[in-house]
């Protein structure tokens, strides 16, 4: 079974990806972490701006190791729906998140384009969400308990920038599949979201 899961940027996928993945016991990928990789790489060699530079990194992307702790900041965030615009870039990480999703017995991924492009086929897909706001305050608390330097405004502003973008461009756009169950998490804390993400998998499988 392939659980595809996109939204946009605090909605709560991530947190409900890993949950489903435990429940059933799949493997999980969190394709975020790949953009936010390329343009760590990118950052790092002081070349966001270069394209084929970060097609170049996208192709030598290592998923053993991705550090989560190290590429789930403020500044790659912004960074990553940079780079994740190019199409280059998302060809070049195609082959791999194909070959995750098609490990025996299924796997769960979420991201922007997992119901759309990566797993149009995918078992369950969902579309999590919630207002702008709420996922502003939940990107606050997680980034401030981890010691980032940041005020809520500023991550506020940071997910509208994240959205509009992610939203806007012309390669695979942050949109719900047709066939996707729309999961609003606005007015849920996680046990209530989990539950209900569970009985939209469980009536899909
Ligand atoms: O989910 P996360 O905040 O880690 O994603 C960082 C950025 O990577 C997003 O804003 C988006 O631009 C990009 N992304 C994407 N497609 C995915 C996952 C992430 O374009 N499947």
């Amino acid at each position: 079974m392939i659980i595809a899961i996109d939204g946009p940027a605090a909605s709560g996928k991530g947190t409900l990806a890993r949950r489903l993945a435990a429940h059933y016991a799949l493997p999980h990928l969190d394709t975020g972490l790949l953009y936010r990789a390329v343009a760590a790489r990118c950052l790092a060699l002081g070349r966001l701006d270069d394209a084929p530079a970060s097609e170049e990194a996208a192709r030598h992307l290592d998923l053993s190791t991705l550090d989560p702790e190290a590429l789930r900041t403020a500044a790659l965030g912004e960074a990553a729906s940079v780079v994740a615009a190019r199409q280059g870039v998302r060809a070049a990480l195609l082959d791999l998140q194909h070959r995750f999703a098609a490990q025996p017995g299924g796997a769960v991924l979420d991201g922007r384009d997992i119901g759309t492009v990566i797993c149009p086929r995918a078992e369950a897909k969902l579309f999590v969400t919630a207002t702008p706001e709420v996922r502003a305050e939940r990107r606050y608390r997680e980034l401030a308990s981890r010691g980032e330097p940041i005020t809520y405004d500023a991550v506020l502003a940071d997910i509208r920038k994240r959205d509009e973008r992610d939203s806007a461009r012309a390669t695979a756009p942050l949109v719900m599949a047709e066939d996707a169950a729309l999961l609003d998490t606005s007015q849920l804390d996680i046990p209530a979201a989990f539950a209900a993400a569970l009985a939209i998998v469980e009536a899909r499988r």
